[in-house]
C-alpha cells in the first residue's frame, strides 16, 4: 500500500448528521421497515439501492462475499437469482443459510439480514427469466458461472453461439440458473450518529425461529 493510500484510510473521518433510529420509531415488522428504508435510499438516489453483499460459508468453513441484487421483498423474505451451479449456490445449497447486508452510504444507513435459504419455485424463476432482457437471457445461457474459461473471447464465441441457437424464438430458462428465497430470522437497521455513538436495532422471532409470533426487538451498543 502507498504512503499516501494509507495515510488517507487511517485519517479519513465523517460525521453522520443524519436523523436518529428508535425502537419507538420503526415499524414492529422488520420487512416493512426494510421497504421503507429502501424507498429512501431510491428517493436519495443512493447507487444501486437494490445491491445487496451476499455472504455464505464455503465447504472448508471460510466466509465468501459477493454483491448480488435483490429482486423481491415480500411476506416470505427476500429473492435473488443467479446460477444454481455457480460457488455462492453451492454453498447456499450445502449449509442453507447465508446474510445479506445491504448499505446505503449516503443515508449512512446499513441492514444486516440473516436467515435460511432455499431455491424459489421453478415457476417464479420461469416469470422473472422471462422479464429479462434478451441480452441478459442469453448471457445466462452463455456464462458457466464461477469456472475457470480460456479467455475473454471464448465466452463471446459462446454468446455468438447461443444467440445463433435462439435466433429470434422464445429463450427458456435454463435449468441451471433461477432465484433463492431468504426467509430471515435476524434483521440488524444500523443508522450512522454523531461521534461514532451509532443507532442500531435488532429483530429476532419471538419464541421460535419462524416470527410466527411477531419480532422482538432490543437496541445494541454501537
Ligand atoms: C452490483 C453488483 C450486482 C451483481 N448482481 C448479481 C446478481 O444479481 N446475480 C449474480 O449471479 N451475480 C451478480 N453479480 C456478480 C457477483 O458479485 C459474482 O461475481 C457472481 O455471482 C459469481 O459469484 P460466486 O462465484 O461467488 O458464485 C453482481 C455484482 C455486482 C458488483
Amino acid at each position: 500500500m502507498s504512503d499516501r493510500v494509507a495515510q488517507d484510510l487511517a485519517s479519513r473521518r465523517q460525521e453522520y448528521e443524519t436523523a436518529g433510529l428508535d425502537i419507538a420509531d420503526v415499524d414492529a415488522d422488520p420487512m416493512v421497515q426494510w421497504k421503507r428504508w429502501y424507498a429512501e435510499a431510491s428517493a436519495a438516489d443512493c447507487t444501486e439501492p437494490h445491491a445487496f453483499v451476499l455472504a455464505t460459508i464455503d465447504a472448508d468453513g471460510w466466509p465468501q462475499s459477493r454483491y448480488l441484487l435483490v429482486r423481491g421483498a415480500d411476506d416470505r423474505g427476500f429473492t435473488f437469482f443467479t446460477n444454481y451451479e455457480s460457488a455462492k449456490s453451492e454453498q447456499l445449497a450445502a449449509s442453507g443459510r447465508a446474510s445479506m447486508l445491504f448499505t446505503w452510504l449516503q443515508l449512512h444507513r446499513q441492514v444486516r439480514v440473516v436467515g435460511e435459504v432455499e431455491r424459489l419455485p421453478d415457476t417464479e424463476s420461469d416469470d422473472y427469466f422471462a422479464s429479462r432482457p434478451r441480452d441478459s437471457q442469453i448471457g445466462a445461457w452463455s456464462s458457466p458461472q464461477s469456472q475457470p474459461i480460456p479467455d475473454r473471447e471464448w465466452l463471446e464465441q459462446r454468446v455468438a453461439q447461443m444467440s445463433a441457437t435462439f435466433g429470434d424464438g422464445i429463450i427458456t430458462r435454463p435449468t441451471f440458473w433461477g432465484g433463492w428465497l431468504l426467509r430471515p430470522n435476524l434483521y440488524e437497521f444500523w443508522q450512522g450518529r454523531p461521534s461514532r455513538l451509532h443507532d442500531r436495532i435488532r429483530y429476532v422471532p419471538v419464541g421460535s425461529e419462524t416470527a410466527s409470533d411477531g419480532w422482538q426487538l432490543s437496541r445494541l451498543a454501537p
